[in-house]
């Protein structure tokens, strides 16, 4: 079974970016982790990063075609786009929106998730950590369900 994992914009420049808030990890380093957890769970793990809404809306239709559950950190999209909202209720499978920072312990216009109320649960706070718990998540929900 395959699952998506997805990373919006100013992701690629993990490990330089507010490295206080993010962590000194580079998205490379996070996208390693996943596929070896994805191993580790006996899921395959498919990663991909855009600066671009549309790049991630067409990865998470083809996610709802060829996947059985998708892990997103949607940046700062989260908090403005309806066309990601959209995306999620367009598709069937579950979908985890995930942060690597507590959004609710900073600025009040990260509190607000577009994405949330389409999700099936969101993780946020732990760091790289919240992509291996959003991974487990998945794991889960599918393992329910089938
Ligand atoms: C983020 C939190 C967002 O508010 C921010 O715009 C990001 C990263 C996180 O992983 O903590 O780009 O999604």
């Amino acid at each position: 079974a395959i699952i998506y994992v997805l990373n919006g914009p100013n992701l690629n420049a993990l490990g330089k970016r507010e490295p206080g808030i993010y962590g000194g990890q580079t998205l490379a380093d996070i996208e390693a982790m996943c596929i070896e957890e994805g191993k580790a769970l006996g899921l395959e793990v498919v990663c991909h990063q855009s600066n671009h809404e549309g790049a991630l809306i067409d990865w998470m239709h083809e996610a709802g075609d060829k996947a059985v559950g998708l892990a997103i950190n949607a940046g700062a999209y989260t908090h403005t786009s309806i066309a990601l909202h959209d995306a999620i209720k367009a598709i069937k499978i579950p979908v985890v929106e995930l942060h690597l920072s507590n959004v609710h312990a900073r600025e009040e216009f990260r509190h607000k998730s577009m994405l949330a109320p389409a999700a099936k649960g969101v993780i946020c706070g732990f760091g790289a950590h919240s992509y291996i718990l959003a991974l487990n998540a998945l794991n889960t929900l599918t393992k329910q369900t089938k």
